[in-house]
Order: structure tokens, then sequence, then C-alpha cells
């Protein structure tokens, strides 16, 4: 059974009376649990609106989604959110950790809102820390760490919840080749050893070479779907 299957997806967004821009386009997807999969093509493709309706940030103009076989492109905001909480992890190119908090406080707040208790909430906390090289940053501010920092905090937000799926559009864009490489090489073993299914979109080719399946989008349609 997929993890996630796009049926005849469509996103049209409407400015005014007559101006339509068909952004995603009838798109038919599935995607195995623990796959590994990129989304690249032209800006203006589709990417991140194909993402954002996968998570349910968008709603689609028409067309199905299903996660883990439960139809979730129709349900109401409350619903949709209960459902991203307990399985979606977001990454996002300009990290969005919220500035007022510290590093610490960013990775824990999605485990408060799951209600995990305090002394697991910080069990995980200590073991991500560990894992990513950040348990000197836990007290700092997202304004006083580098690109490469807060990104890797990001990541320890979305995988700390401990989400089926993580999303990440662009999660590179703003790194150098160094700190991409580390960030990827990172993805890809939470990928192998908790068999989180990740879906990330990039226009780097060093990146899109490294994964296994490449989704390219071409005006809002796959142009290509390959396996390697
Ligand atoms: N909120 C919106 N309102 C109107 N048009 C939009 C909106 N969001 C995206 N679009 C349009 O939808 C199309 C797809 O945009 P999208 O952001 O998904 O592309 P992308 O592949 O992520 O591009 P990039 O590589 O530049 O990030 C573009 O033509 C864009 O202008
Ligand atoms: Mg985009």
């Amino acid at each position: 059974m997929p993890i996630l299957k796009l049926k005849k997806l469509s996103k049209t967004y409407t400015e005014g009376k007559n101006v339509e821009t068909h952004a995603v386009r009838h798109i038919d997807l599935e995607i195995k649990k623990g796959e590994f999969v990129v989304v690249s093509g032209p800006s203006g493709s589709g990417k991140t609106t194909l993402l954002n309706l996968i998570g349910g940030l968008d709603a689609p103009t028409s067309g199905t989604i299903m996660f883990n076989a439960f139809k979730i492109s129709h349900l109401k905001e409350k619903d949709l959110a209960h459902v991203r909480l307990h399985n979606i992890g977001f990454i996002f190119q300009a990290y969005n950790l919220v500035p007022v908090l510290t590093a610490k406080e960013n990775i824990e707040y999605i485990m408060t809102l799951q209600k995990v208790a305090p002394k697991i909430r910080n069990e995980r906390i200590e073991k991500i820390a560990h894992h990513l090289g950040i348990y000197n940053l836990l007290h700092k501010k997202p304004n006083e760490l580098s690109g490469g920092q807060q990104q890797r905090i990001a990541v320890a937000r979305a995988i700390v919840s401990k989400p089926k799926l993580i999303l990440a559009d662009e999660p590179t864009a703003n790194l150098d080749t160094h700190n991409s490489e580390t960030l990827l090489d990172l993805m890809k073993k939470l990928n192998e050893e908790e068999k989180v299914t990740f879906i990330f979109s990039t226009h780097d080719p060093v990146l899109i070479e490294k994964a296994k399946r490449n989704i390219i989008l071409k005006d809002g349609k796959i142009d290509k779907d390959i396996t390697v």
C-alpha cells in the first residue's frame, strides 16, 4: 500500500476575473513508504504548489490525495491539522523558525502540541541534538545562528515529532555546497534508519543525482518519473 496516492490532482489559482494559472495539472502519483523522492523542474513548474497540496497547506481545485489509504484532500481544516500534526513534518527553504523561541523551544513546540510528556520530549531532543551536532546551539535564538545551523534546527524540528512523511521545499536553496551535501546525507540517513518517507524539491543537480527517484515537473505536469 502506498503511503501517498494522488489522483488527478489539480490546482488552479485565479487572480482577478480572467487570469487563471494552472499550477498543478491532473497529477497521478504513488509514493511508497520509505521512498526518498526528489521533485525537480524549472521555476514555476509547480513544485511548491504540489508539496503544499500534499501537506494540506493549500487546497486542491480538484482531484484527491490519499494518505495511508485515508482521504485527506477534502477534510475540514481542523481534521486536516490533526492529520498534519501527527504525520507530516515540514522543512522550508527559509527555515521558518519562530524568532522569539530558542532552538530548543522551536524543536520542542510540535511535540508540545502533540501532548508528548515533558520527560520524553527532553529525551528525544537530547538524542536528536547529539545526532545532528546541535547540542551547543539549543539555547540560542534563530538570529544568533548561521543559515546552515538554522536549517539543522529546522530538520530537528521536523523529525523529532516522528512524522511518517517529511516534505521539504528546496531545503538547501540557501545553503552552500558543503552544507547542502551535509543536509542531504542527514536526510538520507534518517530515511534509511527511521524509514521516514521524504519528498523534497530542489534545483541542485548534485542532489538530484543522489536521489533514487526523480520526478520532473513541467508546466504543472509530471514530465518524467525516473527511478535509478
Ligand atoms: N498563491 C498563488 N497565486 C497565484 N499564482 C500562484 C500562486 N502560487 C503559485 N502560483 C503560480 O503557480 C505556478 C507554479 O508555482 P510554484 O511556486 O508551485 O512553482 P515552483 O516550481 O515551486 O517554482 P520555483 O522553482 O520558482 O520555486 C507559477 O506560475 C506561479 O506563478
Ligand atoms: Mg517553489
